[in-house]
């Protein structure tokens, strides 16, 4: 059986999302422009994307039993995701995010976790069947590390392609990182991650070599409008960004790394997979909201 379709297991939130001219300062008092709420969560977002681009999309998380679920789950389904493997908690509220975005589109983000950090090492272990249906799985880390490396794990074991995107930025466990096919930092979870400074393209190169020594395949920088970085054993390459009117960046990351599962799921070599996920994020920060501003394939071709 050829294998292709994509398992995504991580973080839902309902993003809750102001726009301002400017940022305030700290005890300032500013007047925004709008409010408005739209589905988030890294990995909501990242199966939105895959399954908008036309891949089989399963995803494994944990909401509440709340309203926010409701309109979380029906966006998902309504997007085509398969989300029949979802868990629910009935003590914890759904993830949230608090956003601002301001006039040059650059957002600050508060995420409050909920019921996504009661995601644990058993549940993703009671999911083992759908690794064997998949060709790539990707997760995030607004789950717990536990349940992120028991993903790890039975991706290994099921010869899936294993996409890690370490977002938000914490350290990791050095056993992960060496089950890692593809780590997608952006600059600053780079930094974190291999403890060298990152200002150039040289210090990203000495950065990415540290994670390629400690056993991660394939390493791909995100560059924000520059674009994105590849480095494995054989390969330097930058990959630009196309340039755009930016109006809110907010899931750009997402955008990307849902469309790098979907083109290597469909078995692109990682630099085309890697053109292809710069045009769909750079589309996806001409639009407001995170899975709201990702394209479908006719969109893309009508650029
Ligand atoms: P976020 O946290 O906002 O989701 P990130 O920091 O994880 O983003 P970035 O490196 O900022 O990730 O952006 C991811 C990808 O989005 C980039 O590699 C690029 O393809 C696209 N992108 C981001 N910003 C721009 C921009 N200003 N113009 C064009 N493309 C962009
Ligand atoms: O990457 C963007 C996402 O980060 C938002 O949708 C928000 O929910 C936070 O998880």
């Amino acid at each position: 059986m050829v294998r292709d379709g994509v398992l995504v297991i991580g973080s839902a939130n309902m993003d809750l999302v102001v726009f301002v001219e400017k940022f305030p300062q700290p005890g300032e008092t500013i007047f925004g422009k709008k409010i408005e709420m739209f589905p988030g969560g890294k990995g909501a977002n990242q199966a939105v994307c895959c399954a908008k681009l036309g891949a089989k999309t399963f995803f494994v998380g944990k909401m509440g039993n709340d309203d926010f679920r409701k309109r979380l789950t029906s966006n998902m389904e309504n997007e085509g995701v398969i989300i029949d493997h979802l868990f629910i908690d009935e003590n914890e509220s759904t993830g949230t995010a608090l956003i601002t975005v301001d006039g040059k589109g650059e957002n600050e983000i508060v995420v409050i976790s909920g019921s996504n950090m009661k995601l644990s090492q058993e549940d993703i272990k009671s999911k083992k069947e759908i690794f064997k249906n998949v060709k790539v799985v990707i997760t995030q880390l607004e789950i717990p590390t536990e349940a992120v490396l028991e993903t790890a794990k039975a991706a290994n074991e099921n010869g899936n392609i294993f996409i890690l995107n370490p977002a938000p930025a914490q350290e990791l466990p050095e056993k992960l990182l060496s089950m890692v096919d593809y780590l997608t930092p952006n600059e600053t979870e780079l930094e974190l991650l291999s403890g060298l400074c990152v200002k150039d393209l040289k210090s990203i190169e000495l950065a990415s070599e540290v994670l390629l020594k400690k056993g991660v395949k394939n390493v791909i920088v995100t560059l924000g409008e520059k674009g994105a970085y590849l480095i494995n054993k054989k390969r330097k390459e930058i990959f630009p960004a196309n340039k755009v009117n930016v109006i809110d960046s907010t899931g750009a990351g997402d955008a990307f790394n849902g469309a790098l599962a979907f083109a290597l799921s469909k078995g692109e070599e990682p630099g085309k997979a890697i053109k292809f996920a710069n045009s769909v994020a750079s589309y996806s920060v001409t639009k407001m909201g995170a899975q709201s501003s990702i394209p479908v394939p006719d969109e893309l071709t009508a650029k």
